[in-house]
């Protein structure tokens, strides 16, 4: 979910009213859910509030209809729903204490059954199926009893008694000159400004008001006023949070005269994986990591590297086994973060964790990290998000430096965390001496002209767009691809059934014959990605033969292979070329016209590429 909150000077209200901020903030975050949305002011001694299932758009058509009155305090929330569907009864804020007091709330409250049971046996009715309904509900009873009318003091005690994960934000109609804001285990950033703060799920909520940021430490409370900023811990003792400056502008979360977020992200693409080689290494071949903050020894001594990751991430992560266990030698496990926290995993001090995402608040992810640091590994994230909470629970992290990612289904970031990823592998392997000198610097040459190679891809999209359209009809594809090429046969899949709610399946070209090949009937498109005809295992003959096998059963063959590779051409309705480059690095370009075919394929059948339905961009709950 994204939060939003707001309090200023009332002179200011001349600039913006909390309408205006909430509402801006509520549409930068609308990445994070878009089942409903909803706000709270206070005004004239009385909460106001509107809320509305559905996109934000239905929101702001119900404040048209019926405004709220102008005001300089209030928060807002935009949904991804959890407990109970995506209604306007459910959607946040939730009201309580004779609806003077208003919570929205991120995250699962686990305990919410039994405090439920408690304050129904108090005499509280509730009116929503929500978790969040219950939080507010406690948060009221406290406020009327031990915590004294003090909306700081009960928001830290209802925090005592919460269990699981969340942020939560609340107004009162006896405090219009405050908003109290909560969080565990669940992001929270607050902006500071002249006469005015600002909170947020992330600093997008208010980017578009101030570049001055403080982030909250796990189990804090803080308390913003027009003019003041004050933080504790859960018991009441004062706090610090650490104030940085956010260095991109709102600027670059802007579509930029694209018809989404997703296709101007595909064409940030060759600045993505530039920026995120900018750097980290020298002309004579040598990697310098600095912001690997982890003793050399220390990795030296790695024998084992575990890659945690969700989603498309995890994706990126099967790159990075391929790439690390063929130049350093290490073995490399890649698992799905959710899987990985609860099996009793073996982890020790020569364990290497490696975390990827792109948000750094995905929960699953969090988690499976916060395990094994519980277990002794060092922790290293690869992460877009400057100061999200994996990085700042890891011994180290690698940025990604692909700008924000506003679409719901990642591209840019992919591209940014597979070149992050290559850039650890060569570390490792300058480190334990694994690769030559002159090996690493073939690699990152190579390296240094991908991007200038997406953008080949890019501007010669036509054909593949052209196919995407005539296909809006398909009610399944499937992908095959063999060793670097199977994650991105799994990255294609996985765009489509996102985008465009086709059933799609990635497969290991090899398995083909252990089953999936039995789904092959008369027009089935099948996508191939084929390996480099350089392959130094020889996959590119076997590959080959797979297209060969699909095709004589009837399969629609479509393609990807590289410049110049014309055996392809005999066996496949139609192939898209990308340019040379090293077969280890064939992902950054092959992954690009699945991309493009995904999003033109959903954008012809007319649906929201940069909002699917039931996603989020960052799941903040287990
Ligand atoms: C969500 C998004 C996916 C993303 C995954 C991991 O499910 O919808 O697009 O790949 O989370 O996100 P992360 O931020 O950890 O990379």
């Amino acid at each position: 979910c994204g939060i939003v909150g707001y309090i200023g000077q009332p002179s200011l209200l001349d600039q913006h009213s909390s309408l205006d901020v909430l509402m801006e903030g509520l549409k930068r975050l609308e990445y994070r859910g878009y089942d409903s949305a909803g706000i709270a002011v206070v005004a004239d001694g009385a909460v106001e509030h509107r809320k509305k299932a559905g996109k934000l758009a239905n929101l702001t058509a119900e404040l048209e209809s019926s405004p709220v009155p102008v005001a300089s305090v209030g928060i807002g929330h935009t949904r991804w729903a959890t407990h109970g569907g995506p209604t306007d009864l459910n959607a946040h804020p939730h009201l309580t204490d004779g609806d003077q007091l208003s919570v929205i709330h991120n995250g699962i409250i686990e305990n919410f059954a039994e405090l439920k049971k408690e304050l129904l046996a108090d005499g509280v009715a509730f009116r929503s199926e929500t978790d969040t309904e219950v939080a507010a509900a406690l948060l009221g009873h406290i406020y009327r009893h031990e915590g004294e009318q003090d909306l700081t003091k009960s928001m830290q005690l209802v925090s005592q008694r919460l269990e699981g994960a969340f942020t939560l934000l609340a107004v009162h109609a006896d405090h219009p000159d405050r908003v109290v804001a909560s969080r565990k285990n669940s992001p929270l950033v607050v902006g500071l400004g002249e006469g005015e703060n600002f909170l947020g799920s992330d600093v997008s909520g208010f980017i578009d008001f101030t570049r001055r940021a403080v982030e909250l430490e796990q189990d804090q409370v803080v308390t913003i006023t027009a003019d003041s900023v004050e933080i504790t811990d859960f018991f009441g003792s004062p706090a610090q949070g650490k104030e940085f400056t956010v260095d991109w502008d709102a600027s670059a979360a802007e579509k930029g005269g694209f018809a989404s977020f997703m296709e101007k992200e595909i064409h940030d693409q060759p600045a993505a994986v530039a920026d995120t080689l900018l750097g980290r290494s020298d002309v004579d071949g040598n990697l310098i990591l600095d912001e690997l903050r982890i003793d050399e020894d220390e990795l030296k001594s790695i024998r084992k590297i575990i890659v945690l990751a969700c989603g498309t991430s995890s994706y990126a992560g099967m790159v990075a086994k391929y790439a690390i266990e063929r130049w350093c030698r290490i073995p490399v496990e890649v698992e799905l973060s959710h899987e990985f926290r609860y099996r009793d995993p073996i982890i020790d001090a020569n364990t290497l964790i490696v975390s990827i995402s792109q948000s750094g608040e995905t929960m699953d992810t969090l988690m499976a990290v916060r395990y094994a640091k519980e277990q002794g590994a060092r922790t290293v994230s690869i992460c877009n998000t400057n100061g999200s909470t994996i990085p700042r629970e890891s011994d180290a992290v690698l940025y990604t430096h692909a700008g924000p990612e506003i679409a719901v289904a990642s591209t840019k970031a992919f591209l940014a965390q597979i070149t992050a990823a290559y850039l650890l592998g060569l570390y490792l392997a300058q480190l334990t001496k694994k690769l030559y000198r002159e090996e690493i610097k073939d690699i990152l040459s190579d390296l240094a002209d991908i991007p200038a190679k997406v953008q080949q891809i890019l501007d010669n999209a036509d054909s593949i767009k052209e196919l995407a359209r005539s296909m809006s009809e398909a009610s399944s594809v499937l992908f095959l691809g063999r060793n670097v090429g199977y994650p991105v046969a799994l990255e294609g899949a996985l765009k489509l059934k996102e985008l465009a709610y086709i059933h799609a399946e990635g497969f290991a070209a090899g398995e083909l014959k252990h089953g999936p090949i039995a789904l092959i009937d008369e027009g089935q498109p099948v996508f191939v990605v084929v390996p480099s005809p350089m392959d130094r295992h020889s996959l590119h003959a076997k590959v080959v033969s797979n297209i060969q096998e699909v095709r004589a059963r009837g399969a629609k063959t479509i393609v990807v292979a590289e410049a110049g590779d014309e055996t392809v051409r005999d066996y496949a309705e139609r192939v898209f070329y990308v340019p040379e480059t090293q077969p280890m690095l064939m992902p950054l370009l092959t992954t690009v016209p699945l991309q493009i075919f995904a999003c033109e394929l959903a954008t012809a059948k007319g649906y929201d590429v940069d909002q699917p339905r039931n996603l989020a961009k960052s799941v903040t709950v287990e």
